[in-house]
């Protein structure tokens, strides 16, 4: 069948809302987003876990530190899912750590800012892993099966993460005043850069409408921000916290919380790889990546022994 007839045909599936799977013929296009998407994604999950691995020793209480052992377990957990399903587009895993490890490929900006109390564990879980969620369960319908499946199981766990985040804060804004300024200065630390979580304004995005013309992406950039803050604010006032944005203010005339313009220059530098922890993140990741070496060379070594005992 040539070219013409089989894009023609893939569009039609599309917009017809059918699910593609790895075996079908897709665009490389659409292959190539799915690849640089996905593999962002993974990565995303796994240097996540630096910042709050590094409060799991620090934890306040028992019940604390078990649910952060979970949520960081977690975290792995959805980059292992998100890479497998990377490898489903014909791309190896190690290719994608390789391009991680050297600084060639991208990551979630957010992870590039320090953790430096423990109420930003608390804000990690309720703005970024909130952030996540509106994003992950709009990525749950995306055209492609094996993404979608992945962001469906990733999402169930999401909403546990997000939950012991906002527990966190709303126990700290009712304690000492102490604690209290603690949560309100993680608060103003990490609002702005998760607003940013979304990507650019859609004006400003150059793959937001191919993505969604091939429904990789169901929503803007925009529309998503706009979700999470509509979503968040309400939580805020709940618990007595104060966002960081004096023109945080509802429009009755379009029903969304309006907020102020985002600084999208400390945006770029961010995820050119001038942000507060880039050096640092990248630094850990390549020392775990070592650490790790002989358990990969170890399954290696089985993995050919059980192949020579089969051929026995
Ligand atoms: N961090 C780093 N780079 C970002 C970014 C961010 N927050 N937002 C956008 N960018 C990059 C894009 O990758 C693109 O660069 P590229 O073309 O070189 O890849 C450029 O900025 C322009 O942005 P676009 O809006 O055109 O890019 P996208 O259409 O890909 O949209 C996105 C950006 C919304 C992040 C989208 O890629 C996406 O939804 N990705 C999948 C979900 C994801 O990666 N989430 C990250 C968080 S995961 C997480 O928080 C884990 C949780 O469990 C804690």
């Amino acid at each position: 069948m040539d070219e013409v007839l089989r894009l023609k045909e893939f569009e039609e599936r599309i917009e017809s809302g059918q699910v593609i799977e790895p075996k079908q013929w897709m665009p490389d296009r659409y292959r190539k987003q799915l690849i640089r998407m996905i593999s962002q994604h993974a990565h995303s999950e796994i240097v996540g876990m630096l910042p709050e691995g590094n409060w799991i020793t620090r934890a306040p209480s028992l019940r604390r530190k078990m649910a952060l052992l979970a949520k960081v377990q977690d975290e792995a957990g959805h980059g292992l899912y998100l890479y497998s399903a990377a490898e489903t587009l014909g791309v190896e895993r190690h290719h994608l750590i390789d391009q991680l490890l050297c600084g060639t490929a991208k990551y979630s900006s957010i992870f590039n800012y320090p953790a430096l109390s423990w109420a930003d564990i608390g804000v990690i879980g309720w703005f970024v892993d909130g952030a996540a969620i509106v994003n992950q369960t709009m990525l749950a319908k995306c055209s492609y099966g094996p993404y979608a499946r992945a962001n469906l199981r990733i999402c169930k766990e999401e909403s546990f993460h997000k939950k012991q985040g906002y527990e966190i804060i709303a126990t700290l804004a009712e304690g000492t005043p102490k604690q209290k300024e603690m949560a309100q200065d993680a608060v103003n630390r990490w609002w702005f850069p998760t607003l940013m979580m979304f990507g650019p304004p859609d004006s400003d995005s150059p793959n937001s409408a191919e993505l969604m013309k091939w429904r990789i992406k169901l929503k803007g950039n925009d529309e998503l921000r706009q979700r999470f803050i509509d979503l968040t604010v309400p939580q805020a006032k709940a618990i007595n916290i104060k966002l960081p944005d004096p023109q945080i203010v509802f429009n009755e005339q379009t029903g969304h919380w309006d907020y102020s313009p985002l600084n999208w220059q400390e945006f770029y530098e961010v995820i050119s790889g001038k942000g507060p922890c880039n050096k640092e993140r990248l630094k850990a990741r390549k020392q775990a990546h070592e650490n790790g070496r002989w358990v990969r060379l170890a399954s290696e070594a089985y993995a050919s022994k059980k192949q020579i005992d089969n051929l026995a």
